[in-house]
């Protein structure tokens, strides 16, 4: 039987490919897409009639609050969204007998781990927003019935401000760029993360998964691949992250394990370089 799909935040960077992606996809008949003004997660009343009105099988959160460095002098907001925003979707969601897929971040951890994090490893943020997050991981626990918490990282995709647009831009303007050693990830292209939120939902998996491209790199090396690919003739130099004074503080090594997600789901996610070029050949 096909499913009725709801994105909330779906005209954010990752609900447009989401979007797309869902409408591709014979598993899907319906596909419904919400976001700010006419559907508010910190509305709960507003939020239950908008949801309970419509008879979706899956819903996606990637509503958030998603400036990090904002969330640092707006914390109210940034919890109000990520928090009790998310929360309430659960119960809405459980209400509605839905299936909710939330996103949230690799900034839940702190970045000291050496090897890749799992999905039960302890969680400490460093940041106003990666504690919004975790708030919101919790409140989706408690408040939820079916829910999947979908971790992803350093996002990409054509429909929203991301580095790797940055870098290009900054790339073809300048002679040299700067690019940090000290903070490792794993890009993540929001096409990609999308065939996994798709492959969840189509299991019917339960519980969190990490859900990033294969592989981490650091920034540094992460322009140098763009670079390369796009043919941009800059040099690049590498430097420590003080020399980017931010608000928020960042995790430094906030590299992802992906097995769970192979095992449970059989869902296997490219390496970030091919990621990459694939992103690169459709701009
Ligand atoms: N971008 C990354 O690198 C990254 C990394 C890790 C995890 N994530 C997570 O991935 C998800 C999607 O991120 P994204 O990059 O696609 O974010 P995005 O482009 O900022 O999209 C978020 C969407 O949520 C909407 N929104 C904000 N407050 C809302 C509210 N109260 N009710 C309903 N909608 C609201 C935004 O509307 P307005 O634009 O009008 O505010 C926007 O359309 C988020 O959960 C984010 O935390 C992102």
């Amino acid at each position: 039987m096909a499913l009725n799909a709801l994105i909330i935040g779906g005209r954010g960077m990752l609900g447009i490919d989401l979007a797309a992606a869902l409408e591709g996809d014979a598993a899907f008949d319906q596909v419904i897409v919400a976001d700010l003004p006419e559907c508010d997660i910190t509305d709960e009343d507003a939020l239950r009639e908008f949801v309970l009105s419509l008879s979706a099988d899956v819903i996606f959160n990637c509503a958030a609050f998603t400036n990090v460095d904002g969330c640092e002098t707006q914390r109210n907001l940034a919890f109000a969204v990520n928090g009790t925003g998310a929360g309430n979707l659960a119960a809405v969601a459980a209400e509605a007998d839905a299936h909710l897929i939330h996103l949230s971040t690799d900034f839940v951890f702190d970045g000291t781990k050496a090897t890749p994090y799992e999905e039960g490893d302890p969680t400490s943020p460093v940041s106003a927003y990666g504690e919004s997050k975790l708030e919101g991981e919790r409140l989706v626990q408690e408040r939820g019935d079916r829910w999947t918490i979908a971790r992803t990282a350093w996002l990409y995709g054509r429909h929203g401000r991301n580095f790797v647009d940055t870098m290009l831009r900054l790339g073809r303007e300048r002679d040299s760029v700067q690019g940090v050693t000290d903070q490792i990830g794993c890009p993540t292209w929001t096409c990609d993360l999308s065939a996994a939120l798709v492959a969840l939902a189509k299991a019917g998996a339960q519980g969190v998964f990490h859900t990033v491209n294969a592989g981490s790199c650091s920034r540094l090396e992460q322009i140098g691949y763009i670079f390369d690919m796009a043919g941009v003739e800059c040099s690049v130099e590498g430097v420590g992250s003080s020399a980017f004074p931010r608000p928020a503080k960042v995790p430094a090594n906030s590299t992802l394990s992906i097995l769970k997600l192979g095992k449970e789901v059989g869902h296997e996610m490219p390496a970030w370089q091919d990621a990459l070029t694939r992103y690169l050949s459709v701009l």
